[in-house]
């Protein structure tokens, strides 16, 4: 079959097509034939080895060669032991653990999958199982009238994380570079901040803030925050993480906020919802551009160079 695969970290010039062997699911496993995997943050993070978490699987070389994590497609074998799925069933799911699918077949574990939504297209599928679940739980917190700051928003997350704050009753403020701030308003945002020219830890009090790429001090993000306000990040520069979880959370205890990390549960229940608003049409679906698998570095670089509005999906066959 044909993959995207990659030996050493790097720019996306890396990655290179490859006739390689179809992999066989082990126990628990099914084999899905991919029809559509959208990129993530996280792809560029493990092309490029950075942030130093990123290289996690493997801290000289990539342990496993071909990026993709959130797939859609229909399954084609199934492992041992495997109740849920039958060949032929139509699914997506987060394969963050197992990756692949940047690839004609990809290998996942039954329990990351679930059944496709009909009324959406293997393409719309992709786009949810990982920046779904990072905006449904970045705003559970999120309430009637709630101020709540997004950083970041104009990606992945950030498109679903604005629509899903405003269904819970949320005042949205946005944040990303100018050319994302027309896009925002449209995901429902009420206010727009862009990054470069305004200071958004200086924009506040907000009662809750969603930090999609942490770079800023402990001490900013406590001014940005409201009396008992709620600050957590899920993605950013490793010293920044650090701050937080360390730094971050005596202050916030010292000064009645709460500031920390966000990890992020996986697994279907986490997302499925979210698609149920999408067949409802409650939640838009944004994606900026599909491209072919045999341009899959042009998918990366589009997204890690921060160019895309909403997602990024490869398409496969
Ligand atoms: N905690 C967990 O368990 C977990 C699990 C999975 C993923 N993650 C993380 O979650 C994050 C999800 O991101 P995503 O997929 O939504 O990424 P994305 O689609 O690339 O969106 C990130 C957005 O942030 C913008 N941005 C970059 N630098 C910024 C800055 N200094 N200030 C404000 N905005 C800035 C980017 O635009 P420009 O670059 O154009 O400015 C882009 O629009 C990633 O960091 C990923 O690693 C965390």
């Amino acid at each position: 079959m044909t993959a995207a695969v990659y030996d050493r970290y790097g720019l996306p010039e890396v990655l290179r097509l490859a006739e390689v062997a179809v992999p066989e699911p082990g126990a628990g496993q099914v084999r899905v034939r991919v029809a559509a995997t959208s990129v993530n943050l996280s792809d560029w993070e493990g092309l490029r080895g950075a942030p130093a978490y990123a290289r996690l699987g493997g801290l000289r070389a990539p342990s496993i060669r071909t990026l993709g994590s959130d797939i859609a497609g229909v399954v084609d074998v199934v492992g041992a032991g495997v109740t849920r799925f039958r060949p032929g069933d139509e699914v997506y799911g987060d394969n963050l653990r197992l990756k692949g699918g940047f690839a004609e077949y990809a290998v996942a574990a039954e329990s990351a999958l679930a059944h496709k939504p009909p009324q959406l297209t293997f393409a719309q599928a992709s786009t949810i199982p990982q920046a779904g679940a990072i905006a449904v739980q970045g705003t559970a917190a999120a309430g009637p009238g709630s101020r709540m700051l997004i950083n970041g928003a104009g990606g992945g997350s950030g498109s679903f994380a604005i629509q899903v704050a405003k269904l819970r009753g949320a005042h949205v403020t946005a944040v990303d570079n100018a050319g994302k701030l027309d896009h925002m308003l449209r995901c429902g945002a009420d206010e727009v901040i862009d990054y470069r020219s305004q200071d958004f830890t200086r924009c506040g009090p907000f009662d809750l803030i969603l930090d999609l790429v942490a770079h800023r001090s402990v001490f900013a993000y406590r001014r940005a925050l409201a009396a008992a306000g709620r600050y957590r990040c899920v993605g950013g520069t490793v010293r920044s993480l650090l701050r937080v979880l360390t730094v971050g959370w005596v202050i916030g205890r010292a000064t009645g906020r709460d500031i920390g990390v966000l990890v992020v549960t996986e697994g279907p229940a986490q997302f499925t919802g979210l698609a149920d608003r999408c067949v409802a049409g409650d939640v838009a679906i944004h994606i900026d551009q599909i491209y072919p698998l045999a341009e899959v570095s042009q998918a990366l670089a589009h997204v890690g160079e921060g160019r895309a509005l909403g997602k990024v999906v490869v398409q496969t066959g």
